[in-house]
């Protein structure tokens, strides 16, 4: 069973740290849907020190969320060593993860994020800095190289691991990728094979069946879904369903969806005000409904209104339409 450090997962499944989606909103409604581990989205080391209000916001953790995992990012050890004692000291989190895989160039010409993967010293240097000075498990999150010419996963997850680094996980693409092609497994496998810390498999895991194969193809400890849990908290559920029983459960219906869509709104709402919730919930809205036939006249519809009300109409009348469809199919 996955365990980091001393904290016990219930389950292998993990939902991935994304940035502008991992609030305590939609972490709660993954955390609600079976994930073992949720991972919050990435705050910048400076933007805690500076105690940027939008930023120490993000440091927020519902009880109900936990064991959750929180992501920092920075390029210089200082201040990533200030901001882990932040997180370690101040927050309700269970381990400090730190970002060795965003490829934005905003990210990586700050020397932050994907850049380290060129310099396993360095990570060494970083993980071990925080290590030091923290009582939370530290962990990284690591794209397998920078370019095909750079793929240093092994010795960059060992140098995680000599520095007291207590999991490592593995999105096997490189940071040129970005999100093109598809991930390599067998960098997952070989990095499990090269450290004795949990490691977990990420990238293109599409459905529970992915996550079962991923699991047993690389010996991973844990497996992490990213976009296919946008607006689709149940691909969370059906995978921890799939691999505990073999069973696979149905898709949800779009009136459960509509149902999740709405309560994921007003929890947005909660820690957001409506008018930033409203414009913020429209991505999300579009993963909601998406693959719907009339979905993307819905969307343009949404994006249209700022009310939680008005959107709430829309939605639930687009719910009795396909419905409507369906018993005239029957
Ligand atoms: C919208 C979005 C935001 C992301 N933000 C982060 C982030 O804050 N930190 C991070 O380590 N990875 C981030 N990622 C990468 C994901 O955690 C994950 O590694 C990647 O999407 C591959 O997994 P998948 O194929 O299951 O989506 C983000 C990905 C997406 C799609």
């Amino acid at each position: 069973m996955l365990k980091i450090g001393d904290v016990a997962m219930k389950n292998p499944v993990v939902l991935a740290p994304m940035a502008g989606v991992c609030n305590p909103a939609f972490r709660l409604i993954a955390k609600e849907f079976g994930a073992g581990l949720v991972c919050a989205e990435m705050v910048s080391d400076k933007a805690i020190l500076y105690k940027n209000e939008k930023s120490l916001k993000m440091l927020f953790v519902d009880e109900r969320e936990k064991p959750l995992s929180l992501q920092i990012f920075g390029g210089d050890k200082k201040t990533l060593v200030e901001a882990a004692k932040v997180v370690d000291e101040q927050t309700n989190a269970d381990i400090i993860d730190i970002n060795m895989g965003c490829p934005v160039p905003k990210i990586t010409k700050c020397d932050a994020g994907a850049k380290w993967l060129l310099d396993p010293d360095k990570i060494y240097e970083m993980v071990a800095a925080v290590v030091d000075v923290v009582k939370k498990p530290v962990t990284v999150k690591m794209r397998m190289g920078w370019d095909e010419q750079h793929i240093y996963a092994v010795r960059n997850a060992q140098a995680v691991e000599r520095a007291g680094g207590k999991a490592v996980a593995v999105h096997g693409r490189t940071r040129v990728q970005m999100y093109e092609g598809t991930a390599d497994w067998d960098i997952i496998r070989q990095v499990k094979e090269a450290v004795n810390i949990p490691v977990i498999g990420n990238g293109d895991v599409k459905t529970p069946q992915d996550a079962k194969r991923l699991l047993e193809t690389t010996g991973a400890d844990g497996v992490m879904i990213g976009r296919a849990a946008l607006g689709n908290p149940w691909m969370l559920y059906r995978t921890v369903q799939f691999l505990e029983t073999g069973e696979l459960a149905p898709e949800p219906v779009l009136r459960e969806k509509i149902d999740v869509c709405i309560l994921h709104l007003d929890r947005l709402i909660d820690l957001k005000g409506e008018n930033v919730a409203v414009r913020e919930m429209r991505k999300h809205v579009a993963w909601y409904i998406k693959g719907i036939k009339g979905a993307s006249k819905i969307k343009d519809q949404v994006n249209q209104f700022d009310s939680r009300n008005v959107i709430k109409e829309v939605l639930y009348s687009f719910v009795e339409e396909i419905e409507a469809l369906e018993l005239v199919a029957k």
